[in-house]
């Protein structure tokens, strides 16, 4: 009996503290914020898009991405729907050459890019976009 009681005074604790900080239990690959980190820079060293890290952590983040908060935990994709395929925008990049230096296709780089307009004029140097030659997003069940 004492030992049961004890267990849950611990199960208790335990939930509290996940509590602060949830993780996502559907998430491929976890995350933790350091120090000096900003999206983009993340999404670079992880080989995650722009687009994934923003949806995914949408109850996080920001829309400017300046309340990350060190030893904050995130998740950087989805089971099932996570893209680690990527190219980091260069200056003077298109969507073209970037869908061909990947080996995909147009239709492809921006059905996995939600964030890039169907002209392609709005990506910046430093975005990090999905590469992948599959489309990532697409899911039977929803
Ligand atoms: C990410 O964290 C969640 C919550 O702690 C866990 O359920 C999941 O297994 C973790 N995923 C990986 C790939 O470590
Ligand atoms: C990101 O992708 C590149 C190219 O495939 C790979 O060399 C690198 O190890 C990857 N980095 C991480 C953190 O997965």
């Amino acid at each position: 009996m004492f030992a049961r009681s004890a267990f849950a005074v611990a199960v208790v604790a335990v939930v509290a503290s996940c509590g602060v900080y949830a993780q996502e239990p559907n998430c491929a690959r976890n995350y933790t914020v350091a120090l000096g980190d900003t999206c983009d820079g993340i999404s670079a060293k992880t080989n995650t898009s722009t687009y994934q890290l923003a949806t995914v952590n949408a109850d996080k983040i920001d829309a400017a991405c300046d309340n990350l908060a060190v030893g904050e935990p995130l998740c950087l994709g989805i089971i099932g729907q996570d893209c680690d395929v990527v190219h980091v925008v260069a200056s003077g990049d298109n969507c073209d050459a970037i869908a061909i230096s990947a080996g995909t296709t147009d239709a492809i780089l921006l059905a996995n890019n939600p964030n890039v307009n169907s002209e392609c004029t709005n990506i910046y140097p430093g975005e990090v976009l999905c590469t992948a030659t599959e489309l990532v997003y697409t899911s039977t069940s929803s």
